[in-house]
């Protein structure tokens, strides 16, 4: 599809919005090799704090590459990171962070390859100070197959302008439309799937949170499975993920937003242990009642990849005596404003969490895969429930409301508000 085709295509799907590079006011994402610049895929801010950034970029071997930063969007005078090598152990791509930013401040950023022109503008917005009244908007979905391209329905995301995007897990399917084995062909998956234009626009202005589930490995793996630390590699080279510097492979981390909002995003994966009865593993579970027993944030949400209640032993169905441990925990505590977030089921849904003393986890997605409606969406642990679409979630949390309330929608591929419900921190 060429570049006006594409906009022909989200014309008619009715989320054309605002110019497409109003944003960024500069030539669009280029999606395949470009020799002119030496870069390749676009590019993805990720893990935004209050005062920095992560930016994913890949760039033709030999390259050198930096980063251009600034709040002009036509970065007349920028900052400039470092130039880093690209090299073959991470398939050409790099990811380089930006430090001493401003709180709550959009940035414009591009990469620039060392003797070449530099690429397109793209930009993102810093986190909001935690003692900040500001409103918070993100939106959160899962499950990109790759058969289903187009990702038309991140066109949508884009079009709701959030602050920004979590992708809540299966991130590549590596075990379907040929399956990936050796980390060249994980790493091919990855490539596949970044070359969407509809995912290129969206990430051009939101930066994305990601975790993983099992399909960045194989359907319903064990960390056992010989393939865990390839699919692992291959998902940390292609998403931006900061982690502390003695904790290569850590994917759980929380990140502040403003008054309102605290995310919590669990690896649901790499620490599962049967025996042991844990999802989690030790460390992380310590961390995260630690954490969201310690959080001032007014909302506290738990990010998790497989769903708190039904769908079988994969997801938390398959954890009873942790599930208990934590929904007890949350309750005997009193600790206010927890909500989960999940995908993995292929559906939107509202789950009032079974013996959950109140607590409900938001399911959403697909973003592009088939949709789950063997599911018995009549279940009485279902407060809403729908498998009839390319779907996502946005939660908009405002500080200065009282009492604070959050809202939720789901929207559609077609940028259609399909369901709305007001989530309370009290
Ligand atoms: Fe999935």
């Amino acid at each position: 599809m060429n570049r006006r085709e594409f906009l022909k295509s989200i014309a008619l799907a009715g989320v054309a919005g605002p110019a497409l590079w109003s944003q960024t006011g500069c030539a669009p994402a280029l999606i395949r090799p470009d020799p002119t610049t030496g870069l390749s895929l676009g590019y993805i801010s990720g893990d935004v704090t209050a005062n920095s950034a992560l930016i994913w970029l890949r760039a033709d071997p030999g390259s050198q590459v930096s980063v251009q930063y600034a709040k002009d969007p036509r970065l007349q005078t920028f900052l400039s990171t470092d130039e880093y090598p690209v090299s073959p152990e991470h398939d050409f791509t790099a990811i380089i962070s930006l430090e001493s930013l401003e709180a709550a401040t959009r940035y414009y950023y591009r990469a620039e390859v060392k003797g070449k022109m530099p690429g397109h503008v793209a930009s993102f917005v810093t986190a909001p100070r935690p003692d900040d009244d500001a409103k918070v908007t993100f939106c959160f979905s899962a499950d990109t197959r790759e058969s289903y391209k187009p990702f038309m329905v991140m066109n949508a995301v884009r079009a709701q302008h959030p602050d920004f995007f979590m992708h809540l897990g299966d991130t590549i399917y590596a075990d379907r439309n040929g399956t990936a084995r050796q980390l060249n062909e994980f790493w091919a998956k990855y490539r596949t799937n970044r070359d969407d234009l509809s995912s290129q626009y969206c990430f051009d202005e939101a930066s994305v949170y990601v975790t993983w589930d099992d399909h960045e490995v194989a359907d319903d793996y064990l960390p056992n499975n010989p393939l865990a630390p390839i699919g692992r590699k291959a998902f940390l080279d292609y998403w931006p993920i900061r982690h502390p510097s003695s904790e290569p492979e850590r994917i759980y981390r929380s990140v502040r937003w403003g008054r309102g909002v605290e995310l919590f995003i669990l690896d649901a994966r790499q620490y599962r242990d049967r025996k042991k009865g844990t999802i989690l593993g030790k460390a992380q579970k310590e961390w995260l009642l630690n954490g969201i027993a310690k959080s001032t944030a007014i909302f506290k949400f738990i990010v998790t990849s497989v769903p708190m209640a039904g769908g079988g032993s994969d997801r938390w169905d398959g954890f009873p005596k942790e599930r208990e441990q934590l929904l007890r925990y949350i309750n005997d505590k009193k600790i206010r404003g927890v909500y989960f977030l999940s995908g993995d089921m292929h559906c939107a849904a509202i789950t009032k969490i079974p013996k959950g003393g109140g607590l409900k986890d938001i399911t959403a997605g697909p973003l592009a895969a088939p949709l789950n409606r063997i599911t018995d969406g009549t279940a009485r642990r279902f407060e809403y429930y729908l498998a009839e679409n390319f779907n996502f979630g946005k939660i908009t949390v405002d500080p200065k409301t009282a009492p604070t309330s959050a809202v939720l929608e789901f929207i559609d591929q077609d940028n259609r508000v399909f369901h709305t419900a007001q989530l309370s921190a009290e």
